[in-house]
């Protein structure tokens, strides 16, 4: 068995990408710029969004926070993304989610100019997607393929099963790895809370990929002996045994279902330290216009 290793990744990507934008800049480029906007003071999404303008510092992207409070009406908050929509000098434009609930995030996202959607969440990118144009692949599904490139796991032919059917995890990812070419020419199942005998399905899976919320869901049984495993699910559980009061669970029972991977990403450590990294990659693909020359 040997682990994805999503630390190590996502350590060698942001040298990769200091160098792409130092590079850049040195070649007359402009300095790539993410504006994020942040509604509220959700305890996660503060954490997120600090993570995403910590990482853009370390590369040599430069960011803006745009924060509002959480009473703020949906009018005013489009006429902010209207005004960054329009700033030549911004390159990424992100909401993050979720917003209030008096607040469509449905209008939100697709208020966001396609060219700077780099969180690839604006229905016109996932459709591109969909049909193989150039688009803005989201964080989460981005990250996957990237530790599937980096580890030269093979997918064409492979039986792929996807647990959990969600629009920035399960459907996104089924169908990259269902479409022409590497990382891809897989045969994709997608299962979800009605899928009959589950286990007969995750147990034919040469890669799983498990992103339905539930942690530790995915048990030994269900899984095939050699597999790649994937796990996308992230629980925050109190503890007494850490530090912080809380620890993390993927939605695989890492210690029973590890001795009979090929290779499993483990949880925290995994999947989710390559998502800002997907996030930094697509402001600088803004940035030089290359998926909207
Ligand atoms: N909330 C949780 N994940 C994300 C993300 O990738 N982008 C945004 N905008 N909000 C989020």
């Amino acid at each position: 068995m040997q682990l994805l290793d999503g630390k190590k990744l996502a350590a060698e990507m942001k040298l990769e990408i200091a160098s792409e934008v130092a590079q850049f800049k040195a070649e007359g480029g402009k300095n790539p710029h993410l504006a994020t906007i942040l509604v509220g003071h959700d305890g996660a999404s503060e954490t997120y969004v600090s993570g995403k303008i910590k990482a853009c510092a370390e590369v040599g992207i430069k960011s803006t926070l745009v924060r509002f409070e959480d009473n703020i009406v949906e009018k005013d908050l489009m006429e902010k993304i209207r005004e960054l929509n329009n700033d030549a000098d911004i390159d990424g434009l992100i909401v993050q989610l979720p917003l209030p609930v008096h607040i469509s995030e449905q209008n939100i996202t697709e208020a966001i100019d396609i060219r700077k959607d780099v969180d690839g969440f604006h229905p016109m990118n996932i459709g591109r997607m969909v049909i193989g144009m150039p688009s803005y692949i989201s964080a989460t599904p981005a990250g996957i393929l990237e530790i599937i490139k980096r580890y030269n796991i093979s997918t064409s032919g492979k039986t792929c099963v996807v647990v959990g059917r969600s629009n920035i995890v399960g459907k996104p990812i089924s169908i990259l790895l269902s479409r022409k070419g590497y990382p891809g020419d897989a045969t994709v199942v997608v299962c979800h809370s009605k899928t009959q005998n589950l286990k007969d399905v995750t147990i034919q899976a040469d890669i799983l990929i498990a992103a339905l919320g539930q942690p530790e869901f995915i048990k030994a049984d269900m899984v095939k002996e050699g597999a790649v495993v994937i796990d996308v699910g992230i629980t925050r559980i109190r503890s007494e045994l850490t530090k912080s009061g809380w620890k993390l669970l993927g939605d695989v029972k890492f210690d029973e279902v590890a001795p009979k991977c090929s290779y499993i990403t483990p949880v925290p450590g995994g999947v989710g330290l390559l998502t800002v990294i997907a996030l930094l990659k697509n402001t600088v693909l803004s940035a030089k216009r290359i998926i909207y020359p």
